[in-house]
């Protein structure tokens, strides 16, 4: 069969994956490649058991692989066949050199755009996907454009990606909008034109938005940092509440039900994760400082500041509760993934929180039923000092306290006076979702500590 365009996503992660997934669902004309310069990776999609966690992801490309949608490994050759190529590779906060710690690190950006420029011999809209400081749509052109000999156009474009984990595939089913930048030039705009038409294939034209590129690139990291800025608020009210009886829960309905403010977003958690949001706040900052913003810079630098607090509060308190001490105490963690439904811990309160734990001598347990896999290798430099265990009941077992970080459904039922009754006891449960009743907690025996809401507590 003859496909009408041939698209190709070079990055097949957590974004490039499910996106192009989608892609190939809703467009069936197109054929969609997706390429990794990850054997193992662009393997393990090619298989049964995919290397992403996402609700639907399995159905989705089960229908799709092999019809219209490719995973390779073979970069040189995707290019060359390619009309419109994704960039969706990682862009780590740097770690070294200028901006370390706080700048996106751009390699691998640069390393793929000069791929493209070398193997490209036929014109190419290059859209970027992933997450990029501002300006860099500039950069990206300036490689592309650099070659005047060759006699190939390329014309860059920015969409960036507004889907969250987990909920991924619904994200990209239904997107609140699209986004689509470009330069305001007749090519520019004939480029964009050309994304638009993709997405059109099923999102209503009125959410797909244009801008010009640069409003585009700092839209993302804007989204991103204000919804992590509502997390760090209400997270910083939580403190505010265990130290005034009131009760997060109740504040947060409150305040949401004002539809100034809307409901979403307003729950109080040991912290936020994911892979996006610190990185992109720190490259926010790093561009206002650049800039010499200064006060622009502090005040969303503020936002970093209070999830690390609220990490750190909710360890610190754990150990205060049990007598100051946990060392040699049993503690498990009941969840891990930065989120619900997703094996992705990147960021995870839980590494910080586990990491206390370790060095105050605890001994740590952790269960997670998506992410015991990444939880091992996050925690690779403590091995001998924690234990991983599938089973929630096993890894309570003898254990004086447990503390809940992902909110699991799973964890809402188990059976708590079957893991009452196998704990030391007196028995602590810190809950750091919110998840469980306090009333039926305490009458089943617990010392229950929920976040931002009163405790109750026979023995403290
Ligand atoms: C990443 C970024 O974190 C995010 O900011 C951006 O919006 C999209 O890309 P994610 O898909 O979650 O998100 O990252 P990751 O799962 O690490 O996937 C990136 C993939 O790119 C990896 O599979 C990596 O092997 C691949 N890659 C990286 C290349 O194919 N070539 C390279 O040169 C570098
Ligand atoms: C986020 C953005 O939502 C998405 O648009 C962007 O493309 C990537 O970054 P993601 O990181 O997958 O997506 O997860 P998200 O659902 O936004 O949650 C981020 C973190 O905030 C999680 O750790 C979550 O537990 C936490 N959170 C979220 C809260 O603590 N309280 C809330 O009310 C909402």
């Amino acid at each position: 069969m003859k496909f009408e365009k041939n698209i190709l996503c070079i990055g097949a992660g957590y974004v490039g994956g499910p996106s192009m997934a989608v892609f190939a669902l809703k467009c069936p004309q197109y054929k969609i490649t997706v390429a990794d310069v990850n054997k193992d990776r662009i393997k393990a999609w090619n298989s049964d058991k995919l290397p992403v966690y996402e609700p639907g992801l399995d159905e989705v490309v089960r229908e799709t692989r092999g019809r219209n949608l490719f995973f390779d490994t073979n970069i040189a050759k995707c290019i060359k066949e390619a009309d419109i190529i994704f960039v969706s590779v990682n862009t780590p906060t740097k770690t070294f050199g200028i901006g370390a710690g706080k700048a996106a690190n751009l390699q691998f950006v640069e390393k793929v755009a000069r791929e493209i420029l070398k193997e490209s011999d036929s014109n190419k809209i290059v859209v970027e996907k992933s997450t990029l400081p501002v300006k860099t749509a500039e950069a990206l052109k300036r490689i592309l454009y650099s070659d005047h000999e060759k006699g190939v156009h390329f014309q860059v474009v920015s969409n960036p990606e507004f889907l969250a984990e987990g909920t991924a595939i619904e994200d990209m089913k239904d997107p609140d909008r699209v986004l689509i930048g470009s330069e305001q030039t007749p090519e520019g705009i004939r480029a964009r034109d050309e994304i638009v038409e993709i997405y059109a294939n099923w999102v209503p034209r009125e959410k797909i938005i244009t801008a010009n590129i640069w409003s585009s690139e700092l839209s993302k990291l804007v989204a991103n940092a204000f919804l992590a800025q509502r997390v760090s608020s209400i997270n910083s009210i939580s403190a505010l509440c265990e130290r005034t009886g009131a009760d997060i829960n109740e504040v947060s309905y409150a305040i949401g039900c004002d539809s100034r403010i809307g409901p979403k977003f307003l729950k109080a958690s040991v912290g936020f994760g994911g892979s996006c949001f610190k990185k992109d706040i720190l490259n926010l900052v790093y561009i206002a400082q650049s800039y010499g913003l200064k006060e622009v810079a502090d005040y969303w630098e503020q936002v970093i500041t209070m999830n690390e607090y609220q990490e750190t509060r909710f360890v610190d308190r754990m150990v205060r509760l049990m007598f100051n001490t946990v060392t040699d105490k049993k503690i498990a963690l009941l969840g891990f993934a930065f989120k619900t439904n997703t094996g992705d811990t990147r960021e995870s309160p839980a590494i910080l929180i586990s990491k206390k734990l370790i060095e105050e001598k605890a001994e740590v347990v952790i269960t997670d039923p998506k992410a015991l896999e990444n939880a091992r290798k996050d925690l690779a430099d403590y091995k001998d000092l924690v234990t991983f265990e599938d089973d929630p009941y096993k890894a309570a077992e003898g254990a004086h306290a447990i503390a809940i970080l992902t909110a699991w459904e799973q964890y809402a039922t188990l059976d708590y006076k079957r893991i009452y009754d196998a704990m030391e006891h007196p028995a602590f449960i810190f809950d750091g979702c919110n998840l469980l009743d306090i009333n039926k907690m305490y009458e089943l025996g617990f010392n229950i500590i929920p976040l931002g809401r009163p405790s109750r507590a026979r023995d403290i």
